[in-house]
């Protein structure tokens, strides 16, 4: 898919009612999306699919494919605002921030890591020409920009001498953060600008107008309770997860599972993304689903691989392509220091270039790294161990709750930290995979149809019941049946225009079958099925109807 059919597609899925810009009738807020009548089933039944699955179905008693063991699944749903100290022994108040620069001839901001650009020279002047790209060909963009900044026309591209491939902006070592005292930073509104090294930032027109990186923490802050003082202030949480570790003890004491057991959360997370695009693949309020599973030292290599392989296969069960979905090991310099394994699933989004892919979800072996935190306090690393990290009055930086969150196994007798391994999801991420994958333009008898060809199980409408005409009968005896399968499924009426037009409606939507009352209806008590994607149509009677259902949406 190119990048006009993922305009399409976000066309489509704000005409159809899928997927909104929020405040939309005040400009907008970039970085927050809302979910329309058709989005909003979409979504839930993809977390809803997720539950069942994980949660819900989990046979307790059974060992999976690929487990070491049975284990037992448990739920939870905690609270988006916590305790702060959390965030501060997480390590999310000192590291969950990326690196900002802003333009003050724009007044922009970017991310350093997502401006990209390439050296040109041109009537002696060598200028570092920069773009945010936007299409799979940044070298394009540069090009049209450092044709229009030195004042040249397209048929005079070769007045240009390149120097080096377009990079990102981290890559080059004139952009490099400054000292504080350096002569080439101009202060001005409370920051600094790096005036030299020959740059043009994305959408300037003059040179050397932006700052040096900056940190920039990625978490919401908020105020709790009445006094607005900075000791009152908390953060929205930016993962579900922690919510998770924190409630560890509770689970264990209240539920009585024991090693090895998961807990599954679903919820809203929230990061002030500096730059929020591709739709709502980078956004700023957002739905994660996450796993927190907790086993034995020894065995957390199987369980890891286990989760990073059924978490895989979760997705190419509900319609993800192979090709378009990858498993991506990340290499031992890329783990974080407790880690001995982590993978991305990852997804090729049109919104990408050719061959690239976006992480759709993340599974990592976190070892005893988030309980012993929460126990001691933020941990550092030093050496090959984790150490509580002190601060300048050798006291720990920042305390855990010091309450013990060992593991005691009866069995064996032995108590241990567990470990953990992490699948961890985005819902957002996964309707939008969902949607793009979804999404075919097709020619059906020399017409062009658009239809999200989305799997039975997570399509906002099972079916929709129409009767041919708007007399004889028909409307009665469609509306019975409409109202019957309401109790069991989600589906819809539609009544209105020609049939045909009704069944292109219904395959914008994804609804996998169109229930059609005609005249042989009230005469056999049979009605017509239509297969969205393969549009066969096949007579069923009335009393069978949902049986037949049933078991197409369960094949
Ligand atoms: N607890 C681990 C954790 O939060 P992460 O890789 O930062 O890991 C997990 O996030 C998943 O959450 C991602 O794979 C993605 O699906 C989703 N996610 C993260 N940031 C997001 C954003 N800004 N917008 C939409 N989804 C996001």
């Amino acid at each position: 898919m190119d990048m006009s059919k993922m305009d399409k597609l976000v066309s489509l899925c704000k005409r159809r009612g899928f997927i909104f810009q929020s405040s939309e009738i005040y400009g907008g807020l970039n970085g927050f999306w809302d979910y329309g009548p058709l989005g909003v089933e979409l979504k839930r039944n993809i977390k809803e699919a997720w539950w069942r699955d994980m949660v819900q179905a989990h046979d307790d008693l059974a060992t999976l494919p690929g487990a070491p063991s049975p284990y037992e699944m448990t739920g939870l749903d905690c609270t988006i605002i916590m305790h702060p100290q959390i965030w501060k022994v997480s390590g999310h108040y000192d590291l969950f921030h990326d690196f900002m620069v802003d333009c003050r001839e724009t007044n922009k901001r970017y991310r350093y890591d997502q401006v990209v650009g390439r050296w040109a020279t041109c009537k002696d002047q060598r200028v570092f020409v920069s773009v945010l790209p936007e299409t799979d060909h940044p070298d394009k963009e540069v090009e049209a920009r450092a044709l229009k900044f030195f004042g040249l026309r397209a048929k005079q591209a070769d007045q240009l001498a390149w120097d080096g491939p377009v990079v990102s902006l981290d890559q080059v070592k004139e952009f490099a953060a400054p000292q504080p005292a350096d002569p080439n930073l101009l202060r001005q509104g409370g920051k600094a600008y790096l005036t030299s090294g020959n740059y043009l930032a994305p959408d300037a027109k003059t040179l050397n107008t932006m700052t040096p990186p900056r940190e920039f923490n990625l978490m919401f802050k908020t105020i709790v309770g009445a006094m607005g003082t900075e000791e009152d202030a908390a953060f929205l949480r930016p993962e579900t997860a922690q919510g998770i570790f924190v409630n560890y003890k509770n689970v264990v004491d209240s539920s009585r599972v024991k090693i090895p057991f998961g807990i599954a959360q679903i919820g809203k997370s929230f990061r002030n993304e500096i730059t929020p695009r591709n739709f709502t693949f980078r956004s700023r309020e957002f739905e994660q689903m996450e796993i927190e599973f907790f086993c034995k030292p020894e065995t957390s290599p199987q369980w890891y691989t286990f989760w990073r392989d059924r978490r895989y296969q979760w997705y190419l069960n509900l319609g993800l392509a192979r090709d378009r979905l990858r498993l991506r090991d990340h290499h031992k310099e890329e783990l974080s220091h407790y880690s001995c394994g982590t993978a991305d699933i990852e997804y090729a989004f049109p919104f990408l270039a050719a061959g690239d892919f976006g992480e759709l979800e993340g599974i990592a072996h976190r070892g005893d790294f988030d309980l012993r935190s929460h126990m001691e306090g933020k941990l550092a690393k030093q050496g090959d161990t984790l150490v509580v990290e002190l601060g300048a009055d050798g006291k720990p930086k920042y305390k855990g709750s010091g309450k013990d969150l060992s593991y005691f196994e009866e069995a064996t007798k032995e108590r241990f930290i567990p470990h953990v391994i992490e699948p961890s999801a985005g819902a957002d991420r996964a309707t939008l995979a969902f949607l793009c994958e979804a999404y075919h333009e097709e020619e059906v008898k020399g017409e062009q149809r658009v239809v999200l060809k989305l799997h039975p199980r997570i399509a906002p409408f099972k079916a929709a019941i129409f009767p041919l005409v708007n007399k004889d009968g028909m409307p009665d005896v469609a509306q019975k049946i409409y109202r019957d399968m309401k109790q069991q499924f989600t589906v819809f009426y539609d009544d209105k225009g020609a049939v045909g037009r009704r069944y292109r409606r219904q395959d914008e939507a994804g609804t996998p079958y169109c229930i059609t009352v005609d005249g042989q209806t009230l005469q056999d008590q049979t009605v017509t099925i239509r297969d969205r994607d393969t549009l066969v149509q096949e007579r069923v009677a009335i009393a069978e109807l949902e049986s037949v259902i049933r078991a197409r949406l369960r094949s």
